[in-house]
């Protein structure tokens, strides 16, 4: 029984749609959340500025005591092997890109032509491309960058006519390139599914990272024996941010619906 909780960061709100994940799968667990918003966008910085960020965010989270330390932004997650180089950790962190999602791609794919929709810094690292090497290098990958989409998104602006706009131009590209699956590579994404769906047509399958991501969380906890079980209760959340809390709080109750009891600024 480890009563820890178990942390989880972004840049911004788009790590919760992996926290919603993480919570429908392990509702008994406790989480402290933490969104970088003073420093979000990341995906058009640099990729030691990231790491840096990541490194002191992962402190404060072991400073919490966190078990497990969950990176729910894919242009974290693609630095992961520079983050974990650099300091070592006893706690296991587990990012958002990881084999479960691309294997859930490769399982519905029927003509082997995937997207991936993802931040800037996402697209040009090709760390979905690696992954996807690892099972099998002829499988066609077209990523597209969505740069300027994240800042509307995090605003909680999900039905605004820019939104479906700009979820046009960056899908145009993609629509002719006649893909049948697509990759939400941002933990933004999921927030505008239903646009990025009607777009693309509804042959085309979207895969949300968070769910195996989720189950990936719950084995690593397994394997760990850090799970907490004898669970009766729902577990707490805690929400601490670099920018304004208002914002964040409102941006999440727009996106999720959730109302926060607490969110705490800091200073990292
Ligand atoms: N949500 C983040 C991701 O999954 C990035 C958004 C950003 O800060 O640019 O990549």
């Amino acid at each position: 029984m480890d009563k820890r909780p178990i942390g989880v960061f972004d840049s911004g709100i788009g790590g919760l749609s992996l926290l919603r994940e993480l919570d429908s799968l392990m509702p008994y667990e406790d989480y402290i959340y933490v969104g970088d918003t003073a420093y979000m966008p990341y995906g058009t910085r640099t990729e030691q500025e990231i790491v840096n960020r990541s490194e002191q965010i992962i402190r404060f989270l072991e400073g919490k005591q966190c078990k497990m330390i969950v990176i729910a932004c894919n242009t974290i997650s693609g630095l992961l092997p520079e983050i974990t180089r650099r300091e070592k950790h006893d706690t296991p962190v587990v990012g958002i890109i990881n084999y479960g999602c691309v294997a859930a791609a490769l399982y519905v794919t029927y003509n082997f032509s995937i997207g991936v929709l993802a931040t800037r810094r996402t697209v040009n690292s090709g760390v979905y491309r690696e992954v996807i090497d690892n099972f099998d290098p002829s499988v066609s990958l077209f990523a597209q960058e969505c740069t300027d989409l994240i800042p509307h998104i995090e605003a909680g602006h999900i039905g605004s006519p820019e939104v479906r706009v700009l979820a046009e131009k960056y899908l145009r590209p993609m629509l002719k390139e006649d893909i049948d699956t697509l990759i939400l590579g941002c933990t933004h994404l999921p927030f505008i599914k239903n646009i990025i769906q009607d777009i693309i047509g509804p042959s085309v399958i979207l895969i949300d990272p968070a769910r195996r991501t989720a189950v990936l969380c719950l084995k690593t906890l397994r394997d760990n024996g850090l799970l907490k079980v004898n669970h009766k209760e729902p577990g707490k959340k805690k929400f601490f941010v670099t920018g304004k809390p208002a914002d964040f709080k409102s941006s999440a109750q727009l996106v999720l619906g959730w109302k926060f009891p607490r969110v705490e600024r800091i200073k990292l």
